[in-house]
This record gives C-alpha cells, sequence and structure tokens, in this order.
C-alpha cells in the first residue's frame, strides 16, 4: 500500500488524539517496515491494519467506523492534493465512474506498484448508481467515507447501501439524497 494512505491515517490520529498515540500506534503494533512512513514509500497493507486495530483498542470506537472516518479525511485530502479529478467532474456520478478509468488510472502511471481496487458502474436511474467494489483488502468500509465525502466536495449528499457477493465483491447503491442522513 501506498505510503501516503498511511502518513494520512497518522496525521488523522495525531490530529484526532495525540502524536503520543502515533507513537503507541507504531510500538504496540511493531511493523516490520519500522514505522518511518514517507508518502512515495511502498508498505504492507497489513500494517496499516495492525494500527487501525490497535487504534480501536484504545478509543473503544469499532474498526468499521474508523475506516470510515479515515475514508472521509483521506476525500478531504486527495480534493486538496489532486483538485484536478474533482474539476473534471460534473457530480458525483460522473467523479465515481471515473475512479478505475480516469483517477486510479493516473495514480497506476504515477505509481505503478499501487494496490488498487477495481469499480464496476452502472446507473440504476437518475439519482441511484451501484458501484461494485473488489480487492483483496476488502476495504470497503474505507471506500464508504470516500464516497460519503466526495459526495459532499460536490455540494451533494448520498446515502450508501452495501451488500457483500458471493465472489467476495463488494456491491454498494449510492443515492443520491436532499439531506444528509444524519440530519
Ligand atoms: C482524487 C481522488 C482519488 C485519488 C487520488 C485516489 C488515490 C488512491 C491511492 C494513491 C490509493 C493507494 C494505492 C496503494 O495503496 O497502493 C488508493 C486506494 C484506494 N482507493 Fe482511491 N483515490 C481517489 C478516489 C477514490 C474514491 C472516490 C474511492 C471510493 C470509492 C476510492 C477507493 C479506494 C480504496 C477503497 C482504496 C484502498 C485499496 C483497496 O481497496 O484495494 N478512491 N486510492
Amino acid at each position: 500500500m501506498k505510503g501516503v494512505v498511511f502518513t494520512e491515517f497518522l496525521g488523522l490520529v495525531e490530529e484526532a488524539f495525540s502524536a503520543d498515540m502515533v507513537d503507541d500506534l507504531i510500538d504496540a503494533t511493531s511493523p516490520p517496515s519500522g514505522g518511518a512512513y514517507t508518502a512515495v514509500g511502498t508498505y504492507d497493507h497489513a500494517e496499516i491494519v495492525a494500527m487501525v486495530v490497535a487504534l480501536s483498542a484504545r478509543s473503544g470506537i469499532a474498526v468499521p467506523d474508523l475506516l470510515a472516518t479515515f475514508g472521509r479525511h483521506l476525500a478531504g485530502r486527495f480534493h486538496e492534493l489532486y483538485p484536478v479529478f474533482f474539476e473534471r467532474a460534473s457530480d458525483i456520478f460522473s467523479f465515481l465512474s471515473s475512479i478505475d478509468d480516469v483517477i486510479h488510472a493516473e495514480v497506476r502511471k504515477l505509481y505503478p506498484d499501487a494496490a488498487l481496487p477495481q469499480f464496476e458502474d452502472r446507473m440504476l436511474d437518475d439519482d441511484v448508481m451501484e458501484l461494485v467494489y473488489r480487492s483483496p483488502r476488502r476495504m470497503d468500509d474505507l471506500a464508504v467515507g470516500l464516497i460519503e465525502r466526495c459526495a459532499e466536495i460536490f455540494g451533494e449528499w448520498v446515502a450508501v447501501e452495501r451488500s457483500a457477493r458471493p465472489d467476495g465483491a463488494v456491491a454498494f447503491v449510492v443515492r443520491r439524497v436532499a439531506e444528509p442522513a444524519s440530519a
């Protein structure tokens, strides 16, 4: 997994908890890489999973909630770092349908060793998209946070439902809604 994911995760932990919590997670999980992550490095995906599990134990926040919160944070950072991908799309659905063919394709050009998921999209009606996610890393909780926050960047709100497929894929049904689900 690319180092940018690790540096953004630890940045969020520092902001939301403390620098001590960052040190504690690295000490507690003894990552084989040593834990001195750089944005352009590549590290074992298992290291971030171990840190999320350790953070869950320390914070009492469930792993799926931590990953969705991290996904929301990452979407905001991607918007700051790579605004062009957002400018190219007219709404959340055209943005989501560009993940595979445009966004992650560019990521792969920059980082040929990137471990990226696959997405297949189809519109079910004007306000509903089915987005099928496939990845051996099963980071669908992260994807939910990314999708929700990206919609907000387009000034839209979506409700995301998901269902697991027998082949290991996860199907998201992304529905445009008038107000945030929590309102
Ligand atoms: C400008 C927008 C985006 C950029 C620049 C971007 C870039 C990246 C990068 C650099 C990685 C790490 C690859 C690796 O670790 O080797 C990644 C992974 C990932 N991306 Fe994106 N991404 C973007 C938008 C999205 C969106 C909107 C989604 C949500 C559906 C998404 C879903 C994921 C997931 C779930 C992963 C984790 C790896 C996996 O599941 O296998 N990305 N992305």
